[in-house]
């Protein structure tokens, strides 16, 4: 099965596609998580990406269809995957249509993530993770078990993203609904949209993606 989750920054794609993917036996490919690591381990890519993310803005085309593409290209050809974060344009969609046409795969899936504006900023704010095993957390909406260690691992050590700020997702909700949201229509002209509410309790909207999942 292959999977693209659309929606908005802090819509819960992240989320989901952890629990999703243990369910399904698929693998998550973020695009987020991949420029992420690049900016850590300071690669061309990383060193090219930063002050984008940081910005808001959408890392180009170029960038993505190229780590994407290597990404796909390193899994076992029958393995199922969830594209988080991805594709983000129309250039993104056409170009990732035809890396899975070349490999000979078909996209089952596009899940609609559908969430208020009003709400992501909370949710976006509020997001810490733990340094150690990447379990996702926030201040109000899923706190850790215990005050301040993770639930999986027991580390006291947690993170925060530097475009987890109030002023860069403006701008990355400017970014989503100008270049991201009209790939609701492409993806809805070739009948792959299943929607899901993601305005719902975590996981309400775990249950629903696994309805939507084992229903087609
Ligand atoms: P990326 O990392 O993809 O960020 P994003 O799309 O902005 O999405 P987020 O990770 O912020 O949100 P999410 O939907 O995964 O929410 P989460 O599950 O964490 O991209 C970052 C940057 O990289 C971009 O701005 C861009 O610069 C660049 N980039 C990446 N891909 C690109 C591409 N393809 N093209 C160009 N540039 C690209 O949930 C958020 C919080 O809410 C969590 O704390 C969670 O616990 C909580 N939560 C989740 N669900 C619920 C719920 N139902 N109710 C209450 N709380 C909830």
């Amino acid at each position: 099965m292959i999977l693209i989750l659309l929606g908005p920054p802090g819509a819960g794609k992240g989320t989901q596609a952890k629990r999703i993917e243990e369910r399904f036996g698929l693998l998550t490919l973020s695009t987020g998580d991949m420029l992420r690591t690049a900016v850590r381990e300071g690669t061309d890519v990383g060193k090219r990406a930063k002050a984008v993310m940081d910005a808001g803005k959408l890392v180009s085309d170029e960038i993505i269809v190229a780590i994407v593409d290597e990404a796909i290209g390193r899994l076992e050809p029958t393995q199922g995957f969830i594209l988080d974060g991805v594709p983000r344009t129309t250039a993104q969609a056409d170009a990732i249509g035809a890396i899975l046409e070349k490999r000979g795969r078909t996209l089952d899936h596009v899940i609609e993530m559908k969430v208020d504006d009003t709400v992501l900023t909370e949710r976006i704010t509020g997001r810490f993770t733990c340094a150690k095993c990447g379990a996702g957390y926030h201040d109000t909406f899923k706190k850790t078990k215990v005050a301040g260690v993770c639930d999986k691992c027991g580390s006291r050590e947690f993170t925060r993203r530097s475009d987890d700020n109030a002023d860069t997702v403006k701008a990355r909700l400017k970014a989503y609904h100008a270049e991201t949201a009209p790939l609701l229509d492409y993806y809805r002209q070739r009948g792959l949209i299943r929607a899901v509410d993601g305005m719902a309790e975590i996981d309400q909207v775990t249950r629903q993606m696994e309805q939507v999942l084992t229903r087609n």
